[in-house]
């Protein structure tokens, strides 16, 4: 019987012609799977044909944008995820629902092997391939792009002698993977980090010079999600959507970072993800309000981590199925609503409500209807500065 490959399809250019290419050097038949994870542009049965024209033999199209809104952003909110504190993993996210539908689609299609685009210099690679070696241990990768040495004037040859129905002539400058958490564009101009992103870079944002008046949402959490918005109740799928609209046209989100691979290499990279950081700004907030303090400073941590793993394409690893763990007992309180002003390339909260509040008012006030008691903190001061009066007076006696 022929090998079957199952291959991670776009409908661009090196992809469709990774079709051809995986066959002519391989034998084997090649099925195309497109999972959509809210990445917009082409209709996807426009691409399923594209698949089957460029000589795939079976082609199928996965809407994934739900599960991917519920399964993994929602996580990736709850975490605060932002990867040396600004890149809220828009395309690491993406990597294990995409592996996902690839593994379920090679086991449906009696497939051997699972091919994607990758190249041999990113953390994308990584990330499906230790997804697919976690989830369908049997299967073997290949990367035409970086296994096959298909290069991008390969590619535009092969689609012009085959006449493969797709257009080899416009060149885009940038490498760019989107989908509804955000967007992510590098190389090109963007490779000296001197040079300024150009307004063309950006798609998901508008310019946050000139944004319209300030925009008010209130966001409806339940258990660290958002359930709704301006009091109309919403699917994660939909917050993120409608926060993108709102965010992005208020110019939130633009993140321009100088980021560590982990293959080693530094690289600069454009993001613009106006829904996720609305969201994380609220969420962010409304945990200050109802997670206790050390429990608090303690997510800070396992949330960093969680970003690092997911970063690293450990998505399926043990650690963060355990990390998963406390993070979701940490929302169980995470519940309110919080007023989030928009302007000028900006998200700030301006309010904050809850039933599952610690803030006391009466604790906090300075006005009228006190109920702290004062006198008890000379005591416990005493107390909290003792071991360093100690050892300070140590430190004196031997004349340090
Ligand atoms: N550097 C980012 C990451 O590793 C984005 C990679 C996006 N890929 C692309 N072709 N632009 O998550």
């Amino acid at each position: 019987m022929t090998e079957r490959v199952v291959l991670a399809y776009s409908g661009g250019l090196d992809t469709s012609v990774a079709i051809g290419w995986i066959g002519e050097a391989t034998g084997a038949e090649v099925i195309a799977v497109a999972v959509d994870v809210g990445q917009g542009g082409e209709d996807l049965e426009t691409i399923r044909q594209r698949a089957l024209d460029c000589g795939a033999v079976e082609a199928y199209v996965a809407d994934a944008r739900d599960e991917f809104a519920a399964e993994y952003c929602m996580p990736a909110l709850q975490a605060n995820a932002l990867y040396m504190n600004a890149y809220p993993l828009v395309s690491a996210v993406s990597r294990p629902v995409i592996t996902k539908h690839l593994v379920t689609a090679a086991k449906k299609f009696g497939a051997t092997t699972v091919a994607h685009g990758c190249t041999g210099k990113g953390n994308d690679q990584v990330r499906f391939e230790v997804g697919i070696q976690t989830l369908g241990p049997d299967l073997k990768c290949i990367a035409p792009v970086r296994d096959l040495a298909l290069t991008r004037e390969k590619a535009i040859d092969y689609a012009e002698k085959n006449n493969l129905p797709i257009a080899t002539t416009k060149k885009n400058p940038y490498s760019i993977d989107q989908n509804v958490w955000g967007r992510a564009v590098e190389t090109g101009y963007l490779e000296d980090i001197w040079n300024a992103p150009t307004k063309d870079v950006y798609d998901y944002t508008d310019d946050p010079t000139f944004s319209p008046a300030p925009d008010t949402a209130i966001i409806t959490f339940k258990e660290g999600i958002p359930v709704a918005i301006d009091g109309q109740a919403v699917t994660p799928l939909e917050a993120i959507q409608i926060m993108n609209r709102r965010a992005g046209s208020q110019g939130v989100g633009r993140i321009d970072i100088v980021e560590d691979r982990l293959v080693g290499i530094k690289s600069r990279e454009i993001y613009e993800a106006p829904g996720a950081m609305a969201l994380i700004i609220a969420h962010q907030e409304l945990e200050n309000v109802t997670i206790e303090r050390e429990q608090a400073r303690f997510k800070k941590t396992v949330g960093q981590r969680w970003t690092e793993l997911v970063y690293d394409g450990q998505w399926f690893s043990p650690l963060k199925k355990s990390l998963d763990a406390f993070i979701l007992d940490t929302q169980k309180m995470v519940n309110g609503e919080i007023r989030l002003e928009m302007h000028g390339g900006r998200a700030t909260v301006t309010g904050r409500r809850s039933e599952t509040s610690l803030y006391d008012f009466n604790l906090a006030t300075y006005d009228e209807g006190d109920t702290f008691d004062q006198s008890q903190a000379r005591g416990f001061i005493e107390l909290f500065g003792m071991s360093s009066k100690v050892a300070s007076a140590r430190d004196q006696r031997l004349g340090l």
